[in-house]
């Protein structure tokens, strides 16, 4: 075996060595990186160089990959802040939660659960929970006052019960991929004071709709 053959069976070596810790994608294009550089040592021994430096360069990035990937899984396995969707402390709402506010509060809100606008994904809050009082995609819990427990606002924001108010920027957030509503702004009280009566619908009590 010549010295440059030697020489290239350990940097081969080393290469193939970073490489069985890599994700099978980057070694994928490692291996294109070595294939190239295989084709390329036949002259010189400047050849290797890329073959070392290109796999550096690749186990680096790839730490990086793998280091954002973990951030990414840690951050969906704890689910999102309930900050952006709990009310604020000390918030009192514009809006009763037993009922009873005002015809054009709840005809605004019934405005706001058709407007596809909210939303940056082209839903309106009646694409998933139906339109013309066909109440959907609502579960039993749905079917208790507010405040109460909700499986997504548990699982997703860890909130172990919330208010309308609260179950809209959730729908917000989650679902209709958007920002919350500024609390205290007139589309969420409207909306809440809407899901109010909605709430009553479902459960089949009396309600103003
Ligand atoms: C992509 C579908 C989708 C869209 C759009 C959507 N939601 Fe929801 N919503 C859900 C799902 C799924 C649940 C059931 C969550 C659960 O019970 O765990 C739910 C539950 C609810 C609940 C009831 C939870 C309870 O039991 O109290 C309310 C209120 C609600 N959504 C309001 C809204 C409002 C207001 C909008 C529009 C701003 C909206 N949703 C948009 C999917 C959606």
């Amino acid at each position: 075996m010549s010295q440059h053959d030697e020489k290239r069976r350990r940097l081969l070596g080393r290469l193939n060595r970073q490489l069985a810790y890599t994700a099978p994608i980057l070694a994928l294009v490692a291996g294109g990186a070595a294939l190239q550089a295989t084709a390329s040592d036949s002259s010189t021994e400047t050849g290797f160089v890329p073959v070392s430096e290109a796999s550096l360069l690749l186990a680096s990035n790839q730490a990086e990959a793998e280091g954002e990937a973990e951030a990414e899984g840690e951050a969906e396995a704890e689910g999102g802040s309930s900050a952006a969707v709990a009310r604020p402390e000390g918030y009192s709402p514009g809006y009763s939660e037993t009922g009873d506010n005002p015809e054009e509060m709840l005809a605004r809100g019934e405005e706001l659960y058709y407007d596809t606008s909210l939303s940056t994904n082209g839903l309106s809050c009646a694409s998933c929970h139906g339109s013309d009082g066909q109440d959907m995609g609502y579960k039993a819990t749905f079917e208790q006052p507010f405040p109460h427990q909700v499986a997504m606002a548990n699982s997703q924001f860890g909130m172990s019960e919330v208010h309308a108010d609260e179950m809209v920027q959730v729908c917000m957030v989650a679902p209709m991929e958007a920002e919350p509503l500024e609390w205290g702004s007139e589309e969420l009280t409207s909306l809440s004071a809407y899901m109010v009566e909605v709430q009553k619908r479902f459960a089949g009590e009396p309600h103003d709709l």
